[in-house]
């Protein structure tokens, strides 16, 4: 990671702001540690609501004299002007509400912070005079390819979502195309595929699954479980996202993607491989409604016009992720016992984190 930021010459000797938004997330979090880490010129402002999937401890470590932890809502307006300076370098957002489960059972959170909050934020870019804004989009925007096909989304596939979260970050993208189209912000959207890593909360397939496993509980996997996703390490998302603010064009889209489609029983299988534990705790349950079937990244752009390319591979990073699991139980069990438990037997109708 270090060999490709630290090709990139930083001229100014002055400490620059940028702007984030949900970085108590899973992968805000990450973006940040990498930006703390690989530069020294920049500072960060980290404006979060702390929803569920919020978490200071994602946080832990942090040089303090570059970041700034504050709690606000990007649909507040008030609040996200209060806190954004003037002249800042850039806005990222990647506040969301972002469980597709969670948008099925109720919509309307997703319109208000995906769609609503990223409009709150492009008039706020405008009105601090900020250079550049970044929006952290998904592929799931450009909805479902054919299995056993070898069609891939490109920056030209259509965007056609097939989810409400795929929905309302569809919504947001277009809102961000207008704010570049008609006042000329100057914005950057980044359509990336599955990640994975340390500190994602574990609603999600791969936390999920080692954190089942790790307890011996069974690993609910939808439908036959032949969903294809197109899996990246959080840390290669984060580094192609800050090479997407220093040498994208100005309104452009770039898809990022490790070049990495498994099924989704093939992910659950090596995960159960990893920890020793028996693949008989693997539980079919009913499919997700509108389940998309197969997601695919042509990553070119990204390789030829920002010189990235992942540099951890799928089962360094596997490995990764399930030794940060393995070391950080606290993490996974005060999440565990918490609203998770009420929100998962809800959900998959069985008992998680009860021990
Ligand atoms: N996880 C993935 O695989 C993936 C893939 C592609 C794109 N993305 C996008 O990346 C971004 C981050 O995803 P993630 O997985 O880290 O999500 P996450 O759910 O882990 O984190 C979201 C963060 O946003 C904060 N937040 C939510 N609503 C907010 C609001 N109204 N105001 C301020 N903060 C708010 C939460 O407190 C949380 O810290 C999202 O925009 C998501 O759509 C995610």
């Amino acid at each position: 990671m270090k060999k490709q930021l630290s090709t990139i010459n930083y001229q100014l000797s002055t400490m620059r702001t940028i702007f984030v938004t949900g970085g108590a997330g899973f992968i805000g979090s990450a973006f940040i540690r990498l930006i703390l880490e690989e530069t020294s010129d920049f500072k960060i402002i980290n404006f979060d609501a702390l929803t569920y999937a919020g978490n200071l401890e994602n946080l832990n470590g942090l040089d303090e004299t570059r970041h700034k932890f504050i709690k606000g809502d990007i649909c507040d307006k008030e609040a996200v002007l209060q806190s954004l300076p003037e002249n800042s370098e850039a806005i990222f957002n990647f506040a969301a509400e972002s469980h597709v489960d969670r948008s099925i059972a109720s919509a309307s959170e997703f319109v208000l912070t995906n769609v609503l909050g990223t409009q709150i934020l492009l008039d706020a870019a405008r009105a601090k005079n900020i250079r550049r804004f970044v929006q952290i989009s998904t592929d799931e925007t450009q909805g479902s390819l054919p299995e056993d096909s070898n069609s891939y989304f490109t920056e030209n596939s259509p965007i056609q979502p097939n989810s409400p979260y795929a929905a309302s970050k569809a919504a947001a993208e277009h809102f961000v195309r207008a704010a570049h189209e008609t006042f000329d912000v100057d914005t950057i959207t980044t359509r990336c595929g599955n990640n994975y890593g340390q500190r994602q909360f574990p609603e999600k397939l791969i936390p999920l699954m080692i954190a089942n496993a790790m307890n011996d509980e069974p690993v609910p996997v939808y439908g036959d479980g032949r969903n294809v996703r197109d899996w990246i390490f959080v840390e290669d998302h984060a580094r192609a996202i800050w090479l997407a603010y220093l040498k994208g064009k100005a309104g452009s889209s770039y898809n990022i993607g490790a070049r990495n489609e498994r099924q989704n029983i093939e992910v659950v299988k090596s995960i159960l491989d990893a920890l020793g534990k028996p693949h008989s705790l693997i539980k079919f349950v009913t499919d997700r409604l509108g389940h998309d079937r197969r997601y695919a990244i042509d990553a070119r752009k990204v390789e030829t016009e920002l010189g990235w390319k992942p540099i951890t591979t799928w089962e360094d990073g596997l490995q990764k992720t399930i030794r940060w699991y393995r070391e950080n139980q606290d993490w996974v069990n005060q999440i565990r016992s918490g609203a998770y438990r009420d929100y998962y037997k809800n959900h998959y109708g069985m008992e998680v984190g009860a021990k």
